[in-house]
Parts: C-alpha cells; structure tokens; sequence
C-alpha cells in the first residue's frame, strides 16, 4: 500500500487560511493529506505545538503566515521565523529530518501558491517515507 503522510499546518487566519479557504472556493485541487489548525498569527505558535503533533503522529508539520512586514501583529511572523529555525537545529537530534518541518508565507490571495506548497510538500514527505519521530521523544 503507498504511504499517505499526514501533514499537520498551523495556518495564521489572516493571511494562509484565507489562502486556503479560496484554494477551496476557486475549487483547486491538492492533496488531502492536510489537517489544518487556524490560529491568529504563526507568532503563537509555540515550539511545544510542533512537537507534539510530531509525537502524536504527525509526518510533516507546516507553518504558514502573512509575509514579513504584514503580520496583523507587527511580528508575530519574525518571532515564528526564529522559533522554526531553531527547532530545524534541534530536532534532528531526535532522528529528524528537517525538512519535515516547513516554514512559508502565503498571502490571503495566494490560493494557487497555497495549493501549490501543499502539494509540493505531500511529494517531499512520500519521498521521505513515514516519520521515525513518533514516540521517540518525551515532553
Ligand atoms: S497575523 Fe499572519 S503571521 Fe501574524
């Protein structure tokens, strides 16, 4: 049977859920191997969030949110960029690949390029096989 990855995305509401929602409007196809979590800017997304979808099952984990510069919270996305960056130098530590987990900016117009980066990413992660991750770590 071919593996399915299951690809958790926290998506910011402003910017790459809107996206996201128009992918669906303006019925574009993409993978549905995407398990949104819309939360109100990727500045709250806490490392701890990112891990435990990795130990709860997760193959891949994106993050998405308005481009530098117009995050409805002044930085919440500069915070995200740090935070990311910091987990890719950590985890693999754990038996990780980082390019498992995923930083992108897509604008609330940006339907096609959300769509796009998801089905770029599914492809990325069958390639990668399913995740060693879970329960190899403890929170
Ligand atoms: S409001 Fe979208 S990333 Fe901050």
């Amino acid at each position: 049977m071919d593996f399915e990855p299951t690809i958790i995305a926290f998506v910011c509401n402003w910017c790459t859920y809107t996206a996201a929602d128009l992918a669906g409007t303006s019925r574009l196809i993409y993978p549905a191997n995407i398990r949104l979590i819309r939360v109100m800017c990727t500045g709250m997304v806490d490392p701890k969030y990112v891990i435990k979808a990795f130990l709860e099952g997760a193959d891949a984990v994106l993050v998405s949110g308005c481009h530098p510069g117009d995050c409805h919270y002044i930085n919440g996305n500069y915070k995200a960029r740090r935070r990311i960056k910091l987990l890719k130098e950590i985890l693999p530590q754990f038996g990780f690949e980082p390019e498992r987990l995923k930083l992108t900016w897509i604008g609330a117009s940006d339907g096609i390029r959300f769509a796009d980066t998801i089905t770029e990413m599914v492809s990325e992660i069958r390639a990668l096989g399913p995740s060693q991750v879970r329960g190899k770590m403890v929170l």
